[in-house]
Order: structure tokens, then sequence, then C-alpha cells
């Protein structure tokens, strides 16, 4: 079993809930990790709040690996996630010697989107020894294949299908699985069917772990927030602001 994994299935087992958060950069990594949160993510959410994409399906491995080198650099404690980017993993092939770039870059577990249909990409990670995340529920790389951005597990025959995902993706060696968009009756008992951690974003309060993405935490994207998010700053009015200050500084007004 991967060290990652044993370790999360560890503090599940002590009832432990765990706080996950995004990072892209160096200064945000090394600030959460010092903060204390548990995962650190280097999601392809970077695609969006870092490098103005209208969706993830734009994200390319060169550019994850030059954001998990970034956050490696800030962080010395809590393990770092990188997440394999749209069609880094279409063959077990691939995601594995993908999956090798991300670690080399400074990963300690990478995640790809998908459950029972991708179990020989996932086997082909974790059989390497490489820690392994899964993510199931609304898969934001399918956007543009599901026209838009749907809750999942409205139904009996969808509920039963996100288990089952659940279930064979901690078989193939899964440390955790992010549940994204989840009807929270269905989160809680996918979370209440496992030995690892679930972690929740837009799937309600029963699962084990909760992730965000820091520009909704810290108030840092104006533009767009999910309205299950909520925000304890507001990084943008603190820009607006200081920015505004620098301006009338040097023009003398
Ligand atoms: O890319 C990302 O930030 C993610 C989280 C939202 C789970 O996958």
């Amino acid at each position: 079993m991967h060290p990652l994994t044993s370790q999360l299935t560890q503090r599940k087992a002590a009832g432990e809930k765990l706080a996950v958060l995004t990072a892209y950069d160096y200064p945000t990594a090394r600030l959460l990790d010092e903060a204390g949160v548990d995962l650190i993510l280097v999601g392809d959410s970077l695609g969006m709040v870092v490098l103005g994409l209208p969706d993830t399906t734009g994200v390319t491995m060169d550019m994850m690996l030059h954001h998990v080198a970034a956050v490696r650099r800030g962080v010395k404690r809590a393990p770092v996630i990188g997440d394999l980017p749209f069609e880094s993993y279409t063959t077990p092939e691939l995601a594995l010697s993908n999956a090798l770039r991300l670690v080399q870059a400074g990963a300690d577990a990478v995640k790809l989107e998908g459950g029972v249909g991708f179990t020989e990409q996932v086997k082909a990670i974790t059989r390497a020894g490489i820690g392994y995340v899964g993510h199931i529920g609304m898969l934001p790389q399918s956007v543009k294949i599901e026209g838009g951005y749907k809750k999942k597990g409205k139904t009996e025959e969808a509920a039963a299908r996100l288990l089952d995902d659940a279930l064979a993706l901690e078989e193939a060696g899964a440390a955790a699985i992010v549940l994204e968009s989840v009807v929270p009756e269905v989160a809680t008992k996918i979370s209440q069917s496992l030995q690892i951690p679930t972690i929740g974003i837009g799937a309600g309060n029963g699962c084990d772990a909760q992730v965000l993405v820091v520009h909704d935490l810290i108030g840092a994207f104006p533009w767009f927030k999910p309205p299950f998010a909520t925000s304890h700053a507001n990084v943008a009015q603190e820009i607006t602001r200081a920015t505004r200050r620098f301006v009338e500084s040097v023009k003398g007004s």
C-alpha cells in the first residue's frame, strides 16, 4: 500500500476531518502549508483561476509541471497532489508516463478524473508505486461532452454507478477520492462505504474532507464563485484598493 493511502486511511479511521486547498504558486503553497492545511492540490482549475482559460480542457502537461514544481518549492509538510490534465491519461501507458513526470516535478501523488472506465490507468499508476487520488461525480474535463457542469447522483441508478466507481478506485489503490457536485446523501453513503477518505466539493458535509479552490476561499477571483464556497477574505478588493492607492501616490492626486 502507498504510504499516502495508509496515512489517510488511518486518519479517517481516527475520525479526523481533512482540510484540502488548491495552490498553483510558491508563496500561496508556502502560506497554506505553514497554516496547517492537510493536503495541497495543484488542480487543473489552474486553467481558469490563474491562466484565464474558459475551462480545464486547455491545460497541458507542461503547464501542470511548471506549477507543480513551483508548489513543491514552497511545501515542506503537506502532501502535494498534481492533476493529470485533459487527454494526458487516455491509455494506461500514457497515464503512467505522465504520472511519473508529475512525480519528478515534485508531486507526492497524482489525481485523474473518472471511475470504472479508468481502472487500467489507475492500476498502471499505483502498481508503479505512485500515489493516486480519484475524482468522480462532476468531472470538469468532460464539460464539453456533458454540455455544462451538472449535479451528479440524482437518480438511484446514477447513485449506484458512483458507488461502484468509488469502490473500484479504492480497490485499484486510491489514497482518497474527490467527490465533486454529488448529491449530499449519495456522497455520505459513498463516504461510509470506503476505508479511504472522500474529499468533497459541493457534495455536502458527510464527506471525510473538504476541498476548495484557494481563490474561492480568499476571494481572489471575483468574476465567478461557486455557490457552495464560503470566502474568508476579500483579496480581490485588497488588490484593487492597494493598486488605486499606488496609482494615486504616483500621479499625486
Ligand atoms: O482542479 C481542481 O482544482 C480540482 C478540485 C476542484 C477538486 O480538481
